[in-house]
């Protein structure tokens, strides 16, 4: 693999007594759209949220372009240039799409995303924009979630199950925006239920379970035995 932008080694996860991460190991290389996948409870989200720095982690497990981040706090990875697009969204409620989207960007990361440009990605969004944004369909306000996180300018994009409770045809909307994403030399991990779909959009994928990683390989070249097997354990 290419140097990678993102490096996992040996990394665990706690809440409180209760060990969701067992010293689990993932490389992402630069520009790639990584995939993890794993059924629920596997240490996706934990995963995610290790990253994120919204867990505290040894500040070796998790490393980014080469600099230890897993003892940093969420504001500082995300000034560092990752940004999570969290599972259930989390929209601010009372404000409109157009303020959920600034505020995405008052880290102020120089780069190619700007109002003008997400709009163009997401026209629906250009014209509701005025509109709160949980008076919008689901599909909508993963469209905003996925925009308040671009609009920080990241080198590196977390996606967790921006598919979930949305139609077939909406998923694919959403996901037919991602060339375009990826297309400026952003990185992107997708977490996601859908095997398939993680599978096609991505180049490697990895599975967890209970913690661990059950399987890790190039997208194009796991079988569907081996998923089945990495997924539940049979
Ligand atoms: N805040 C928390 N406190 C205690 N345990 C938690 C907490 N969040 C998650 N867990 C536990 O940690 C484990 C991993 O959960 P996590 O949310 O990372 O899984 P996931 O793969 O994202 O699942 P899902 O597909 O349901 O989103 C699970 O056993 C879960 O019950
Ligand atoms: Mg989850």
């Amino acid at each position: 693999m290419p140097e990678p932008i993102l490096s996992i080694e040996g990394l665990d996860a706690h809440y409180g007594d209760f060990q969701a991460l067992y010293g689990l190991s993932m490389q992402v290389a630069r520009g790639e759209v990584a995939a993890v996948i794993g059924a629920n409870g596997a240490g996706k989200t934990t995963l995610m949220r290790s990253v994120s720095g919204l867990i505290r982690n040894q500040p070796q497990a998790i490393r980014f372009r080469g600099q230890p981040i897993g003892g940093l706090r969420a504001d500082q990875v995300a000034a560092l240039g990752i940004a999570l697009v969290p599972e259930g969204r989390l929209l601010f409620p009372s404000l409109s799409v157009e303020e959920n989207l600034i505020i995405g960007g008052q880290m102020g990361r120089p780069g190619p995303w700007n109002l003008p440009r997400l709009y163009d990605l997401f026209p629906i969004l250009r014209e509701r924009r005025h509109v709160p944004a949980t008076a919008l369909s689901g599909g909508q306000q993963q469209m905003v979630a996925i925009g308040r996180a671009l609009m920080s300018n990241p080198d590196l994009l977390m996606m967790d199950e921006i598919s979930l409770g949305l139609a077939p045809v909406v998923i694919k909307s959403i996901y037919e925006a991602l060339p375009g994403i990826v297309g400026e030399g952003l990185t992107a991990i997708v977490v996601e239920q859908d095997i398939a779909k993680a599978l096609s959009v991505s180049s490697r994928v990895t599975c967890l379970q209970e913690g661990r990683v059950s399987l890790s390989g190039a997208s194009a070249q796991v079988t569907r035995d081996a998923i089945s097997r990495a997924y539940f354990g049979v």
